[in-house]
């Protein structure tokens, strides 16, 4: 399977594996990176740009494969010195980027300075083109249906991705509700140079996530994520567990929503605790409609294998019986 992202990023599948806070850990980027995907750090995962820097090495311990660094650039309570996290990245021998949130533009120069490839994550058109512009080498377009961060149009991918293959030069990933070779092989056909998955390598043996949150996400449908944060107008997809919906609770009430009162349920130690510790009512964790297609857990290379080979299946023999009758 030879795309514009397996060329561009010199992997041998055209699957990655998105930045997720607390889980892009090298364990995880090692393992979709030796799996033939790309696996991504989560920068902000580490609490200085000098940890990031170890973590860089201890992945590079794990897989000579590429893996790239996720930069995640949103508004915090506290300052986060990104300048120095992009630093780190360069001076890291870093060659692929992933950002996201805000406008990547302030961090280009010093990507684009040691040659390296930017994939930008966004959830618009609009977005994607601007990345384009702006000198991004490839955008992952993420659908509604995806965990984190869906933005506030509402667009499935259904829409989005035809739309970016009409309009963008550059190579793009589609992300938000893949998990399988369905998925994969729908991408391809909408136009997409592969895909972007979050969730699907969360509930993989090498995620660092305890098995019960690992579990819940089995055992979950497609109707268990909640859209929190929406009066805000900071929309995020969570599992739909007892705090998500203690929020939906508190951003019902009439009037508009202070944050004051939903930060103590949403404080993001304790996410880190319950990934880690498994209290799945403790805090909240990002996860998309895709749990609806999850029932087990394999490992990376497992779900990759799968995924690639189900793809293969679906366009040599099914969609070729079609067209060929
Ligand atoms: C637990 C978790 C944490 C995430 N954290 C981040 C993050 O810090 N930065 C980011 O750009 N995307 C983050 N994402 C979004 C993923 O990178 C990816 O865009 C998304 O999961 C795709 O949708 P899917 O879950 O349906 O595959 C996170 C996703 C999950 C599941």
């Amino acid at each position: 399977m030879q795309t514009r992202v397996t060329q561009m990023l010199g992997i041998k599948y055209p699957i990655v594996q998105g930045g997720m806070q607390w889980v892009g850990l090298a364990e995880m980027a090692a393992a979709v990176s030796n799996a033939g995907g790309l696996g991504i750090l989560t920068a902000l995962t580490q609490p200085t740009p000098e940890a990031l820097a170890k973590e860089i090495v201890r992945c590079r311990e794990m897989t000579d494969k590429p893996f790239a660094v996720n930069l995640t650039i949103l508004p915090t309570i506290k300052p986060v010195p990104y300048e120095d996290y992009a630093r780190v990245i360069v001076g890291s021998g870093i060659r692929i980027v992933e950002t996201a949130g805000r406008n990547p533009e302030p961090y280009l120069p010093i990507f684009k300075s040691a040659d390296i490839k930017v994939i930008h994550k966004c959830t618009s058109l609009r977005h994607a083109l601007k990345a384009e512009r702006i000198g991004c080498d490839m955008v992952s377009v993420d659908g509604f249906e995806c965990a984190g961060h869906p933005g506030e149009d509402d667009v499935t991918n259904q829409i989005l991705l035809p739309l970016a293959a009409r309009r963008l030069q550059i190579p793009f990933l589609a992300s938000g509700g893949f998990g399988d070779g369905r998925g994969l092989a729908a991408a391809l056909a909408m136009g997409a140079d592969g895909i972007n998955m979050g969730t699907r390598f969360m509930v993989t043996r090498e995620a660092p996530v305890h098995e019960r949150v690992k579990q819940a996400m089995v055992d979950a449908s497609e109707l268990d994520t909640a859209l929190i944060y929406r009066t805000l107008r900071n929309t995020a997809r969570v599992f739909k567990n007892s705090v998500a919906e203690q929020v939906l609770a508190i951003e019902g009430q009439s009037g508009q929503t202070n944050f004051d009162d939903i930060r103590p349920l949403v404080q993001g130690t304790r996410g880190k605790q319950l990934l880690a510790e498994g209290e799945l009512d403790s805090g909240i964790w990002s996860a998309g409609m895709v749990v609806g297609l999850i029932d087990d857990i394999p490992s990376c290379a497992e779900l990759i294998d799968r995924i690639v080979v189900e793809a293969q299946q679906i366009i040599n023999e099914r969609l070729v019986t079609i067209v060929s009758q």
